[in-house]
């Protein structure tokens, strides 16, 4: 009999689900890092999977970042409503305003034909003010919210690109830099083994809320952020990654 080999993608979406522990691996073609196109086709691929994930009436909550904002533009227009509300997972996390996980989540809502819910919370509180505000009766309803969603679909990235991103003072980065930090996600750092090295003093979903039933889906691509998916696959478990070949190979590549 003739046996089907698998195409490239294929084969590597196996070798990393298997390699990551995550169950859906979707590789597009091509590196985020080199076309706009590829970005697209991430965004695209990203936008399927969540609607495979979709199952009405549900709270999806989003992180922001430029691979979410793509998901969000390019997910197709439900013609009928739908019981889904969209939040941002965590209060402000110093992103341009397009880029936000308020702004993310509102277009996002009305792709889906469905709600969204704000939630206004200063970035760079101290750790106190942050506590103290999570008691407020509002924001712990919506904090409940966020950390109750179904879902939660989050972007990746490169922990000192998203530093510097942040406008983070230079002890901080310092201190990044000295416990290895390699990515961020949610307002996390970690370094290689998925260790938290540092957190920025938000409120909303915590990394424990991560396990148990949502289902958590991961949406970056681009050949620098190989290691930076690599460590949050080890930090907490993901039902789904979206990536591209660029950042596949990085971490094939590596043994
Ligand atoms: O700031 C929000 C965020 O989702 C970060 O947690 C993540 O590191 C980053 O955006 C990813 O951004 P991009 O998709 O633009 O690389």
């Amino acid at each position: 009999p003739i046996m089907k080999t698998l195409d490239g993608r294929a084969e590597m979406e196996l070798s990393l689900a298997e390699r990551l522990g995550i169950a859906r691996v979707v590789v597009v073609s091509g590196d985020s890092e080199q076309s706009e196109d590829v970005t697209r086709d991430v965004g695209q691929a990203a936008a399927h999977v969540l609607r495979t994930f979709l199952h009405p009436p549900c709270t999806v909550a989003v992180t922001g970042g430029s691979s979410l904002a793509m998901l969000a533009e390019l997910m197709p227009q439900a013609t009928t409503p739908q019981d889904v509300e969209v939040v941002p997972a965590r209060g402000g996390l110093g992103e341009r305003h397009e880029l936000l996980a308020n702004t993310i989540a509102s277009q996002l809502a009305a792709r889906l034909s469905g709600r969204y819910r704000m939630f206004h919370v200063p970035e760079s509180l101290s750790r106190a003010t942050a506590e103290r505000l999570a008691q407020e009766p509002t924001i712990a309803e919506m904090i409940d919210r966020i950390r109750s969603a179904n879902l939660v679909v989050h972007g990746i990235g490169d922990a000192l690109t998203m530093a510097t991103r942040r406008g983070l003072d230079e002890e901080t980065v310092a201190h990044l830099a000295l416990r290895g930090a390699v990515a961020e996600a949610f307002g996390y750092f970690f370094d290689a083994e998925g260790h938290i090295v540092h957190m920025m003093n938000t409120v909303g979903l915590k990394l424990e809320d991560l396990s148990g039933d949502k289902m958590v889906i991961g949406v970056a691509g681009g050949r620098a952020k190989g290691p930076a998916i690599e460590a949050v696959a080890h930090a907490y478990r993901m039902d789904a990654l979206v990536t591209d070949e660029g950042a596949a190979r990085a971490i094939l590549k590596k043994g």
